[in-house]
């Protein structure tokens, strides 16, 4: 075998490990709370049932983007929006869990509307749209159709990779710049897929460069990231550190902190790479010993928003983080393990009560409340969020495999 083929190897074997059966003696001495082991299985069939609600609801065509409580409505999407995926998703999840086939047929006939996404080169959110979607179908109730879908969506988001910068384009622009943020390290992971069932190493290599490039330019000393990265199309070099969804460029939006959380943890699951590892320490610290991460552990919607704590909690970056460390925990020393085991477990216990955990058939069939999408553009603020629901319900099931 050669060393790249090893590596490729042990990092599917890895990842069959993780998201099959990661064992419960996870030798870290990390052991589920008996109650919300309990809750959690109540709260899969409740979602399951919420879900339902949502389906009713659910315009033909469309897809679930949030619910506006003042008139009672709906948003929703086309295939192409960039959270398309998480509400098939969840349902998949949600299925695994419950076994209701009336779930399952309802993430198919989305799955059915999201598969002419595999050719859209114009986003790099693939891997949020057809890894969450069709990567859990391919896991928990699948197709032989699955598996070309994800190559080509692999191949779509890879022609978004500039070797010059070093890093797949996230946003499109007609100005001199090539747009890339932090959010991207999300999109990742179906490289790596497409790599281990393929043999085709360059997906692989892209996922690595694109990482490297990001710890390098997106980071600040204190392990915080900048969200948008412009880099001159021409040189490759820096041209700017920016927010979009941040309250200020130099501040530490806190979904994006959420998502380089959870992207170097899977950076490491895929490589083995120590830098990735410690990367994705030194973000955990970085979130959970910052003096305005509130006791409940659900991040205000920007880690230096004003007029904390008279300000908006973000419950999509709270179910990001404590799904990225329930796998983190599992990478690391004993002592930092119960620390983020014990930091994810308090986010969990948080959520999985009012006044995130909304009331069945409340919320418009969502399952969380007080999600934050894009506070400068004045969207999405504090309303429920697809992503919020699926990273939620993904957290609750890597918890319940800490049951004994
Ligand atoms: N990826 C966009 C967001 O986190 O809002």
């Amino acid at each position: 075998m050669t060393t790249y083929l090893k590596k490729t190897f042990w990092s599917a074997a890895l990842f069959a490990g993780f998201l099959g059966q990661a064992s419960a003696q996870n030798g870290r001495g990390l052991v589920a709370d008996k109650n919300l082991v309990n809750q959690a299985n109540g709260i899969f069939k409740r979602a399951d049932q919420q879900y339902r609600y949502l389906a009713s609801r659910l315009p033909a065509g469309r897809f679930p983007k949030t619910y506006y409580a003042k008139n009672d409505s709906l948003g929703t999407s086309g295939s192409d929006w960039w959270c398309s995926g998480f509400y098939p998703g969840t349902l998949l999840y949600l299925y695994k869990q419950t076994h209701n086939t009336a779930t399952l047929t309802e993430a198919e006939r989305m799955l059915k509307l999201l598969e002419v996404e595999q050719y859209n080169k114009t986003t790099h959110d693939l891997g949020f749209m057809m890894y969450c979607s069709f990567g859990n179908a391919l896991q928990i109730a699948p197709k032989p159709e699955y598996k070309q879908i994800l190559i080509n969506s692999a191949k779509s988001l890879s022609s978004r990779f500039n070797p010059k910068i070093g890093a797949i384009k996230s946003w499109d622009s007609k100005k001199p710049e090539y747009l890339v943020i932090i959010d991207n390290m999300m999109n990742l992971e179906l490289l790596f897929w497409a790599t281990r069932v393929t043999g085709d190493s360059s997906y692989y290599k892209i996922a690595v460069t694109h990482a490297n490039t990001t710890m390098k330019n997106h980071f600040r000393s204190d392990y915080s990231s900048y969200h948008v990265l412009n880099y001159n199309p021409e040189t490759g070099a820096v041209q700017q550190k920016r927010t979009a969804q941040g309250y200020a460029d130099e501040s530490a939006w806190a979904r994006g902190q959420a998502w380089g959380l959870y992207g170097y943890t899977v950076m490491y699951r895929e490589t083995k790479n120590k830098k990735y590892l410690d990367q994705a320490n030194h973000i955990a610290q970085f979130i959970l010993n910052h003096p305005n991460l509130p006791k409940d552990k659900i991040p205000y919607w920007d880690f230096n928003a004003p007029n904390i704590p008279n300000t908006l909690k973000d419950a999509s970056a709270g179910a990001v983080m404590a799904s990225g460390l329930l796998e983190l925990c599992r990478y690391v020393d004993q002592s930092k393990a119960k620390t983020y085991f014990n930091a994810a477990q308090t986010m969990l216990k948080t959520l999985s009560a009012p006044p995130y955990l909304a009331a069945p058939k409340t919320n418009g069939g969502f399952i969380l409340q007080h999600s934050v999408g894009h506070i400068p553009q004045k969207t999405e603020v504090d309303v429920p969020l697809t992503y919020a629901d699926y990273y939620y319900i993904e957290g609750l099931m890597r918890y319940n495999k800490f049951s004994r």
